[in-house]
């Protein structure tokens, strides 16, 4: 039976333990999305930590791409050392790091974007902040290329890994979702369609790093709102997916649009109210032959452990607990198994975006109160 604190391997790539560090954007690049020393020191804090894998921050393929301030960007070569150094450093603290690829396409503005976004329709809708423009064929190839040489860079950088981002209602997720795509070209329409743009990258990014390295996916379980990816239709999917050859799949769900049931959901008060995308995820990894892992509101070991124990699932990621607790796995293996101490408050966004850097503003405002008393 699999346990949490176990070795285990993913397409040669081997981990320590069974816990992940789910994508988050730490805000910490510089403006052209090069690595810099804070983000080095963040990701080393992780790694210390005693995490198994490390998958980044989503870093843009193409300027734009690119969606908030500080985000990572593996389009330049000339960012070749600053990555190097980011991964020596993950490696000689015992973790595993993987790159997540990104294309945030109509859910980002002109001043990020550089240009009018662009997305697969011209639509209207909640979660994009401006009316997008509609990508031609040519565009499309354009930003598949891009993944493609993203992802070389990944792998010639000493990544262990990279993960497409095929959640959140970024691009790979806008051409899945009915509600994004209303393209009457052989891009929209049935899910066989619509998913084709994901198939045509992934065989870009498959070509780009060989088949002897693991190529992830996050990718979404549900939009979870009405008129949205359906949860038959992700399931056919990661079904695809892992017939073609994908290495792993981390389940998550929701858009910034879903409301209460969006990615990074508040109000973790109980067990109960935890992993939230665990009976999804449970319905992938029945259908798939490739490992699954599962995020959204981990904080207690005994969820994270049946998860694992009792749902089969293969991996437990999580975002929000390390950035409170980077050191949450070792406190767990040391046998210290009281719950993440994580509120689950989303106030980590805001820094990122004014201070130039992600953190827990309720730990440092407890340690700003007790240095005042
Ligand atoms: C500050 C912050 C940044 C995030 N950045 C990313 C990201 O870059 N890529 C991604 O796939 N998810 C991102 N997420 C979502 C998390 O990876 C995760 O799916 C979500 O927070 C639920 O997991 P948790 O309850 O363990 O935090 C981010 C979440 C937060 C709070």
């Amino acid at each position: 039976m699999a346990t949490l604190f176990e070795e285990s391997t993913i397409a040669g790539m081997t981990m320590r333990n069974r816990l992940v560090r789910s994508a988050t954007w730490e805000g910490m690049c510089d403006h052209d999305g090069r690595p810099t020393e804070k983000l080095i020191n963040c990701y080393l804090d992780l790694a210390n930590g005693g995490i198994g894998l490390i998958v980044t921050g989503y870093a843009f393929v193409s300027p734009e791409g690119r969606q908030l301030s500080g985000q990572m960007g593996l389009h330049r070569e000339d960012f070749e050392a600053d990555y190097k150094s980011l991964t020596s450093s993950v490696h000689e603290a015992g973790a595993r790091i993987a790159a997540q690829l990104v294309h945030c396409g109509g859910q980002t503005d002109t001043a990020n974007a550089g240009r009018r976004p662009l997305a697969p329709s011209a639509v209207d809708v909640d979660q994009f902040p401006e009316t997008p423009g509609e990508l031609t064929k040519r565009e499309i190839d354009g930003i598949t290329d891009a993944f493609g040489e993203a992802a070389q860079r990944a792998r010639a950088w000493c990544f262990d890994a990279v993960q497409l981002h095929g959640a959140h209602g970024y691009l790979i997720n806008q051409f899945l979702s009915p509600h994004t795509n209303r393209r009457t070209d052989e891009y929209g329409g049935s899910i066989e369609d619509r998913s084709r743009f994901l198939f045509e990258l992934y065989r870009k990014v498959r070509y780009a790093v060989g088949d002897d390295y693991p190529v992830l996916i996050k990718l979404t379980a549900s939009d979870n709102m009405e008129g949205g990816l359906s949860s038959e239709d992700a399931l056919n999917v990661a079904k695809k997916l892992s017939d073609a050859g994908i290495d792993a799949i981390e389940v998550s769900a929701g858009t910034p649009a879903s409301g209460e049931k969006n990615p990074a959901r508040v109000k973790i008060n109980k067990p109960g109210d935890e992993g939230y995308n665990l009976e999804e995820a449970r319905r992938i990894k029945e259908a798939v032959i490739c490992p699954v892992m599962v995020v959204g509101g981990f904080r207690s070991y005994e969820v994270a452990e049946n998860a694992v124990r009792d749902y089969g699932l293969d991996y437990i990621s999580m975002a929000r607990p390390l950035i409170r607790e980077p050191d949450l796995a070792n406190r767990w293996h040391r046998g210290d198994r009281r719950p993440a101490t994580c509120i689950s408050c989303n106030g980590c966004f805001m820094p990122g975006l004014k201070e130039g850097g992600i953190y827990c503003v309720v730990e440092k405002n407890a340690q700003a109160k007790e240095a005042k008393d």
